[in-house]
């Protein structure tokens, strides 16, 4: 089989793409698969990439990357897309793609749209529900729609007053979290303690996204839960994030110089039942398929309270997806394995 493992790509999380694809292709047996590794430049330009793994997690792939001249297009993501469909898929037949993309043109439903109008079999969530979970204010609705507990948030489009956006956001009261409706890895991410933090936090989202998010603050820690699968997915070992700052943010997440992550999570079986099946109603409610990582708070009096849903969860060798699945007796090769199974159902 030949698997397209595609990195990089024009969001935020650029970097974090290429350390979870550079650990994806190194743990895909080559015994079985045939990869082809096919990067995407911060501005778009898809490149067939033949270098080394360890020069994808050091962005210095582009030296070893041969760049199909009609690539560079107005439109790059469709010219680049439709000329490797028209050329090299045609030379080297892609059995499956495997965007290892996180957010904007990877994670949100526009790739998984393009490789659906391609008829190439892919890894993960569809257009639909990669579009859904990508964005915060949808994703909420509909989860709470289903019953399950959210936080309460207001909703802010650029050009709308912010003023009376505010006064209605303080009445949820503070610390709030400001957030572009689609982001990844807290990128763009406030957590706002008075109303002058709340408007930069604004600003600064907007920066983002031109959907903004104020979320109220849930008292209590986070949960993440892996899923994988389609119709009848597993859950790996559920794990808690303990802060000791009081914000994941970017450089604490991939940090972790003073949050800690316990796997498994230091909660009782009552209580991992009820989150592992609030997960299971939150990746159904949003047509997920394939895996995504669904993140949930626990509050002190035991209520599981929605965050959100990473449909292309950071896959590091030490990121948290394919921990929680490795704890539960699934090794990361079998994870990818299985991924790709799941993808030419
Ligand atoms: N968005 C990052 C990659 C995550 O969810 O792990
Ligand atoms: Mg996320």
């Amino acid at each position: 089989k030949t698997i397209a493992v595609l990195f990089g790509g024009c969001s935020s999380e650029y970097e974090v793409s290429l350390i979870s694809a550079a650990s994806v292709i190194d743990h895909l047996d080559t015994d079985k698969y045939n990869i082809v590794m096919i990067g995407i430049t911060r501005d778009g330009l898809w490149l067939r990439y033949s270098g080394s793994i360890e020069d994808i997690r050091n962005n210095r792939w582009h030296a070893h990357a041969s760049c199909i001249p009609s690539f560079i297009s107005p439109s790059r993501e469709i010219r680049g897309l439709i000329e490797l469909v028209n050329t090299e898929f045609h030379i080297t037949p892609i059995d499956v793609v495997f965007p290892m993309l996180h957010g904007k043109y990877g994670e949100d439903g526009t790739l998984q749209g393009l490789l659906e109008l391609s008829g190439i079999p892919y890894v993960g969530c569809d257009m639909l529900s990669s579009a859904i979970c990508m964005d915060k204010e949808i994703a909420h609705t509909l989860v709470q729609a289903a019953g399950i507990d959210t936080p309460r948030s207001i909703t802010v489009f650029e050009g709308e007053n912010i003023e009376k956006s505010v006064i209605t956001a303080e009445n949820i009261g503070f610390p709030l979290y400001v957030k572009p409706a689609k982001s990844g890895s807290s990128l763009g991410i406030t957590k706002a303690y008075n109303k002058q933090e709340l408007l930069k936090g604004v600003e600064l989202a907007f920066s983002h996204d031109k959907k903004v998010v104020i979320e109220q603050n849930i008292d209590g820690f986070e949960v993440g839960c892996a899923v994988l699968g389609n119709s009848d997915p597993i859950i790996g070992v559920i794990d808690e994030i303990e802060l000791a700052g009081d914000f994941f943010d970017f450089n604490e997440k991939y940090s972790l110089k003073t949050s800690e992550i316990h796997l498994p999570a230091r909660i009782d079986e009552d209580t991992t039942n009820k989150v592992k099946e609030t997960a299971m109603l939150i990746y159904k409610t949003l047509g997920c398929k394939g895996f995504a990582r669904v993140d949930m708070f626990l509050t002190g009096d035991g209520r599981v309270v929605f965050n959100e849903v990473n449909t292309i969860p950071g896959f590091t060798s030490k990121s948290r997806y394919p921990n929680m699945l490795r704890s539960s007796g699934v090794s990361y090769p079998e994870i990818l394995d299985r991924l790709l199974q799941l993808a030419v159902l």
